[in-house]
């Protein structure tokens, strides 16, 4: 069963080093015969500040913005959410992206890579939270990249050779976590 997998990248402002990050990312994954992968840019869906005023729980969308972003997330199995840390916490985009929605998130599988210094470990924690009541499993496995150690000069990305092992062996959970919940969905 090959399963699709987007690589979702989450922070949106101007000059951004999670770009390099998630693009790194995806690299590695294309390499990868044991599923598809995908490059989804938040900052391509133009999502202005949540507005949609019906019931997100239950796909109640008015807005082509939304419509828009639902089929893409829809049509996933699974996602790795490459995230920046903001105030110890994810980016407010990336939060915003994902509140868009909700069905289109449940029964899937997730892994995290971050970026920051402390490796963004806080931003990932805070997205486990949000992760649970989107009924997304999340795999243990995790990329922290620290900006004193895979940065020059806290600038350009040049990540530790080791931290490439890191993504196939998240990649190897995420894509045994995403082939089962498949088997869940269609079951249903
Ligand atoms: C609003 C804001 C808050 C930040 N807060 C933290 C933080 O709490 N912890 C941390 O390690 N880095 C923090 N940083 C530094 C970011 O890790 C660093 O700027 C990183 O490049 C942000 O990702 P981006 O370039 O993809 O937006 C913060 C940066 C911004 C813009």
């Amino acid at each position: 069963m090959v399963i699709k997998i987007a690589i979702i990248l989450g922070s949106t402002r101007p000059g951004r080093k999670g770009e390099a990050v998630a693009r790194w990312v995806y690299e590695i994954a294309k390499k990868r015969i044991d599923a598809e992968f995908e490059f989804v840019d938040i900052k391509d869906f133009n999502l202005p500040l949540l507005d949609e005023p019906g019931i997100i729980s239950q796909g109640q969308y008015t807005k082509e913005h939304t419509k828009t972003w639902s089929a893409k997330i829809d049509s996933f199995d699974a996602f790795i959410f490459v995230t920046a840390e903001y105030n110890h916490g994810i980016p407010g985009a990336l939060k915003n992206a994902i509140d868009f929605l909700y069905r289109e998130w449940n029964n899937k599988a997730a892994g995290f890579v971050s970026y920051g210094g402390t490796g963004g470990v806080r931003s990932v924690e805070h997205l486990r939270l949000v992760m649970a009541e989107l009924q997304v499993a999340d795999v243990r496995a995790q990329v922290t990249l620290s900006l004193f150690t895979d940065f020059e000069n806290f600038t350009k990305f040049k990540p530790a050779a080791f931290q490439k092992q890191y993504v196939n062996t998240l990649l190897d959970q995420v894509i045994a976590w995403g082939r089962a919940l498949k088997f869940l969905r269609t079951q249903k």
